[in-house]
């Protein structure tokens, strides 16, 4: 696991980065309409660039009707009005680079909206030029839909059919986000016109939406039975890496260095890094391809350890991970990990791991999901609890307040009033304090970007070979040339002792709010990181 390479004075910038996404609708409100935009990411920036991150990535921002909230895309190239205008953009853009970091968009090239003007023509007749834009298929003989693929969201069919030219179109989503046909040249042509639109205004790169599922092209064949409901983890094929290759050399064109990162959903090992190409031998795809196999480990040693051993080992050099606790699509892992030490020694795991770590909006104050009644309910997925507003000031109730002008499109989290931004900011012992000493240190400490990494088997951490071990404690040692760095993450409610080869290791940082020096018990989900 050591990386033989050291440190390349060519390291590109997204090895150095850690990358903050912000939920646009849900970050901060500038108009008083209750819904985020772009001029209040923008007044957000120096709150920001004091926490110390180092790229922003913003959930869709493009023209849509919102049925999946922007991941129904109705023009690749507009900016929806709920976020603002061009010039809002481009004051964004400008503020985020004259702050010395870099803004990323999310681009969603699998599927379209309905409302989308190509999809729109294709509908209107077979013979039309884009007719073949989407994937159009004739119904089985009994009238059932093509194929037994089923949509992601509500148990439905992955197929609707259209009565006006009597045949069915797939979406794997909504209805409403109807899938596009990458093996028609011309819409590759279209959303890679659209990548570079977006690379002419100065962005630094893409999230990339299930981005593995563009390469199923128009091989939409029957599913066996236990992958029905799971279309998105079906359809790992050749010609999707085909795709990639072709956009990394777009994207590689590019003096600035833009970086692509997949949401690619395969779970299987290896998977999702077999879309970085280049790590098998083959030509370069994406820069970045998230695995999300932590998002999906509960807080337990043995399971979190197994995750990120087999993380590191799919992402070897020349390969890099990404590292993801939250997002805008699962409960947030403070809520789901259930205490607030577990998610303090959980930001410790993300960011000083190997790999580009991934913050969502709010994890930095250690936010809880919101409590969503159901006639609140919005998201067609039922997700809207992980997206509630940030709360900037104390003042307010579940509904109203938290700096936000007027009630916002969702409730706030339920920790909003003692968990605000303004409550946290400069109090040593918060959340916010926490993550800001840690992206300091990754900043101060070239190690933590770019040493190697080894993990200790899994025993108690008292370092001794003996019968004791509860088998509760992470430890990995991170090394550059000469310094070394070791981590340390109780997973456990009960106290570990120390370990006895670190009696005198210099604590670098702590999440126990009362450690000053090395030697005591590690307290219930502690996490330390100790320099040798
Ligand atoms: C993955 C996105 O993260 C999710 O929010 C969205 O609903 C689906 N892709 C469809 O675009």
């Amino acid at each position: 696991m050591t990386n033989p390479l050291g440190v390349s004075p060519m390291t590109p910038w997204w090895r150095d980065a850690v990358v903050y996404q912000i939920y646009p609708r849900s970050f901060a409100d500038s108009n008083g309409d209750g819904v985020g935009d772009l001029a209040g990411v923008t007044a957000k920036l120096d709150y920001l660039a004091d926490l110390g991150v180092d790229a922003l990535w913003l959930s869709p921002i493009f023209t849509s009707p919102m049925r999946d909230f922007g991941y129904d895309v109705a023009d690749y190239c507009g900016i929806d009005p709920v976020f603002g205008t061009d010039a809002d953009f481009d004051d964004l853009i400008t503020g985020v680079h004259r702050r010395g970091m870099r803004l990323l968009l999310d681009w969603v090239p699998n599927h379209s909206s309905s409302d989308h003007p190509w999809f729109v023509e294709s509908r209107s007749s077979r013979d039309n030029p884009k007719r073949d834009w989407y994937v159009w298929r004739d119904r089985r003989s009994d009238g059932s839909p093509p194929t037994n693929w089923m949509s992601l969201f509500k148990g439905v069919p992955a197929w609707t059919h259209d009565d006006a030219t009597d045949q069915s179109y797939l979406h794997v989503f909504l209805a409403e986000q109807p899938d596009l046909n990458w093996a028609n040249p011309d819409v590759e042509a279209a959303l890679n016109d659209s990548l570079r639109y977006w690379l002419d205004r100065g962005v630094d790169g893409f999230r990339a939406d299930v981005v593995n599922l563009i390469g199923k092209g128009t091989d939409v064949d029957d599913l066996p039975d236990h992958l029905v409901t799971m279309p998105l983890l079906a359809t790992d094929r050749p010609f999707g890496h085909e795709l990639l290759r072709r956009i990394r050399t777009l994207l590689d064109s590019y003096e600035h260095q833009p970086m692509m990162v997949g949401e690619v959903y395969l779970l299987q090992a290896g998977q999702s890094a077999s879309y970085l190409g280049d790590i098998d031998g083959g030509a370069p795809e994406l820069h970045l391809s998230f695995d999300f196999r932590p998002l999906h480990t509960p807080w337990e040693a043995d399971r979190m350890q197994g995750a990120l051993v087999e993380m590191e080992a799919d992402f070897a050099e020349p390969g890099w991970p990404t590292f993801v606790l939250s997002n805008h699509d699962r409960v947030r892992h403070r809520t789901r990990y259930g205490t607030e030490a577990r998610a303090r020694a959980a930001a410790v795991l993300a960011l000083t791991i190997r790999g580009t770590p991934f913050l969502y909006a709010g994890e930095e104050l250690g936010l809880e999901d919101g409590v969503v009644p159901p006639e609140r309910v919005v998201d067609p997925d039922g997700r809207d609890g992980c997206r509630a507003p940030i709360p900037w000031t104390a003042d307010g109730d579940d509904e109203t307040g938290h700096g936000w002008p007027e009630r916002p499109w969702l409730p706030f989290p339920s920790n909003a009033t003692t968990h605000a931004a303004e409550v946290q900011v400069g109090d040593p012992a918060s959340m916010h304090s926490l993550y800001r000493a840690l992206l300091a240190l990754r900043h101060q400490h070239a190690v933590l970007r770019h040493g190697s990494i080894e993990f200790a088997p899994l025993d108690d951490g008292d370092g001794a070979d003996d019968d004791d071990a509860d088998g509760d404690v992470i430890r990995f040692e991170r090394r550059l040339a000469d310094e070394r760095v070791v981590v340390i993450v109780n997973l456990s409610d009960a106290a570990a002792p120390w370990p006895t080869d670190l009696a005198d290791a210099a604590v670098l940082l702590s999440t126990a709010r009362d450690r000053r020096a090395s030697g005591a018990a590690l307290a219930p989900d502690e996490a330390v990181i100790l320099n040798l």
